[in-house]
């Protein structure tokens, strides 16, 4: 039997559905908003455990494509909370070696955030300690159809013929294509779905679901999930 070194029981990429937040204020009798405010505090502490640990990229779910239908309070909050958030993290996660980006259809959202998206993108893109992928405005069934498209484009323009199309190719052009897919699934909240989040890229994925509200998740609730991981990876 190969020698079972602890490299191979870290996660490579840990992709984590943060809910729970409305939740969590709501057991506290405080306004939504509140829980998505904790919650960021939560994607501090969790960067900052990852990139310890070692944990070459970490894919967050922050809006999905389905996000829209709530209140439209709730929603201008949570993408005001995205715009302060970037404006005073990105020189930090830039500090501290971490490269971000952003999957997902950007289109949607204002000419600030889109600009402030893209500035942090550029500004960290040289950086390679760890790969801190956003999900804004992200459905897997989405990403999906996306590379569909690009591929029909090939087909029409006959780069490529219908049969040549394989997994290979339909994997080359979905969202993070240059990453190691996910190997780690994390969801808080209590709910077991995957909620159209990485739909393809989880395909192989240990997922862990814990019942721990995103504003309680922290770095001991992050070795836990990591060490289910590691006892699953050794049977
Ligand atoms: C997850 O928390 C955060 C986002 C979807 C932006 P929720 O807002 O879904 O919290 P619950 O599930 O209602 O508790
Ligand atoms: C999934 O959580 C999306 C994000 C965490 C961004 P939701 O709370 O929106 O998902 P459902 O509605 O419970 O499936
Ligand atoms: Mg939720």
């Amino acid at each position: 039997m190969a020698i079972d070194s602890n490299a191979e029981r870290i996660p490579r990429h840990i992709a984590i559905i943060m809910d729970g937040n409305g939740r969590w204020a709501r057991s506290r009798m405080l306004p939504r908003y509140v829980g998505h405010r904790e919650g960021v505090k939560t994607v501090r502490r969790v960067v900052e455990a990852c990139t310890e640990r070692n944990i070459a990229a970490l894919t967050l779910f922050a809006f999905s494509s389905e996000n829209w239908r709530r209140p439209s309070e709730e929603v201008s909050l949570i993408l005001n909370l995205f715009v302060t958030t970037l404006k005073k993290e990105v020189a930090v996660l830039h500090g501290n070696g971490v490269r971000l980006r952003f999957i997902g259809d950007r289109a949607a959202f204002s000419g600030k955030l889109r600009e402030l998206i893209d500035e942090s993108e550029a500004c960290t893109r040289g950086n390679t300690r760890m790969e801190l992928v956003i999900a804004a405005n992200y459905g897997g069934q989405w990403d999906i159809t996306e590379a569909s498209k690009a591929i029909a484009r090939r087909v029409v323009a006959g780069e490529l013929q219908p049969d040549e199309i394989t997994p290979q190719i339909m994997a080359a052009e979905i969202s993070l294509a240059d990453l190691p897919p996910p190997d780690l699934f994390i969801r808080t909240g209590g709910e077991r779905r995957i909620s159209n989040f990485l739909l393809w890229q989880l395909a192989y994925a240990e997922l862990y679901f814990c019942d721990c509200y995103w504003p309680d998740f922290g770095p001991a609730e992050l070795d836990a999930a990591v060490a289910a991981f590691a006892s699953r990876a050794r049977r």
